[in-house]
């Protein structure tokens, strides 16, 4: 039987992916969608500007929205999606949690949380049995899990691939689709012939996420990678597809055909969402690109190319759907490893 899943924040860009990825889906089924009290009373078609390259799912289209509280949604629903404003999610995520209710959240809120696992299930989805901790210490019933930010998403798996040899030092600059800063986010008079060198908050949550997703868990705590990370975040005319340019210095030597290698073979899951390779390697020094690639593995592949030596380590360039992989998939597939895992 399929586990009854609700959506908070259902109508904005990332819940209309999610209900694009969860209708249908071999494991969830949609049971609740919740939104803004401006949403609350209406169809979900009447309230979402459905925005998706995909129909809207007749079924889903015809569900009443509810408002974003825990009395609003049935207790029967197992597991929550979250992608409400991060402020939002602040507010209204512990409560859910202590009603009870399991959440995958895609909200950047808590996410540095040292009692709040930050997963990738395919880099570190052991940081789960965090959950037993974080149950302890707050008291609650329900969990709370959150992915990472989507150009975090990107590079990543990249230097999980690549630890074996020693990470030192890591500097990443990204170019990043407009569509990571919501349908609203960025104005067409701002970006059509334009890069903008800022995205506010972008950098430190590179620098600091990935140390905690490449860090260990002892079973009783997290301990945070001490690899040095720079990051310089863009913003670029382009739709969808986070590309970014990586410089990795290791302590063991890393040759070209080593780190092509390592990536290419890095394993991936047997979870429905998880894609099969995880990491694309081409080997076209003009790959990848973000609207020949983004869609491998249905939007959760990484892609990877250009890998060259250069005077600061190995250089290459990566690349991630960033409202799929780098969202609302994601979130899906941490979902998927909490069903796995029994926590649902
Ligand atoms: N866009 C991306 O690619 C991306 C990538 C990674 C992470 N994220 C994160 O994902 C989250 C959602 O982003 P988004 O781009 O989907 O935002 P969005 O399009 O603005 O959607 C926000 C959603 O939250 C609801 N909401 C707003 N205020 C609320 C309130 N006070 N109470 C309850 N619900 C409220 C909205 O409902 P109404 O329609 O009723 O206003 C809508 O459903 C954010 O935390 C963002 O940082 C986004």
């Amino acid at each position: 039987m399929a586990v009854r899943v609700g959506v908070l924040g259902a109508t904005g860009a990332v819940g209309q992916r999610l209900i694009q990825l969860l209708d249908p889906h071999p494991e969830f089924e949609i049971a609740a969608l919740t939104a803004s009290s401006r949403s609350a009373g209406k169809t979900y078609r009447e309230a979402a500007k459905w925005r998706v390259d995909s129909p809207i799912p007749e079924d889903v289209a015809e569900i009443t929205v509810r408002e974003t509280e825990p009395d609003a949604v049935p207790n029967d629903v197992d597991l929550l999606f979250s992608s409400l404003p991060s402020s939002v999610g602040a507010a209204v995520e512990p409560d859910f949690c202590e009603a009870g209710y399991v959440m995958s959240s895609n909200s950047s809120n808590a996410r540095m949380a040292e009692d709040v696992p930050l997963i990738i299930p395919e880099i570190n989805g052991d940081h789960l049995g965090l959950l037993e901790v974080q149950r302890d210490e707050r008291g609650w019933d329900g969990a709370m899990v959150k992915n990472p930010n989507c150009s975090t998403i990107t590079f990543v798996p990249t230097l999980a691939a690549l630890t074996e040899f020693g990470l030192e030092r890591v500097h990443v600059s990204t170019l990043q689709a407009v569509s990571g800063a919501g349908y609203d986010g960025v104005s067409s008079m701002e970006i059509i012939d334009n890069a903008i060198p800022y995205i506010g908050s972008e950098e430190d949550k590179l620098e600091t996420e990935s140390r905690k997703l490449l860090g260990g868990f002892d079973g009783a705590e997290l301990s945070h990678n001490d690899v040095d990370v720079a990051a310089s975040c863009n913003r670029i005319p382009t739709l969808d597809g986070h590309l970014e340019n990586v410089w990795v210095e290791t302590s063991e030597e890393c040759s070209v055909e080593d780190a092509a290698k390592a990536m290419r073979s890095y394993p991936s899951l047997d979870l429905h969402s998880s894609p099969e390779p995880l990491i694309h390697v081409f080997e076209e020094p003009d790959r990848p690109q973000p609207r020949l690639d983004r869609t491998l593995g249905d939007g959760m592949a990484i892609s990877a190319g250009g890998i060259r030596e250069s005077t600061f380590g190995l250089q290459y360039n990566c690349l991630a759907h960033n409202t799929i992989r780098g969202a609302a998939g994601a979130s899906v597939l941490n979902g998927e490893l909490l069903l796995e895992n029994g926590y649902l």
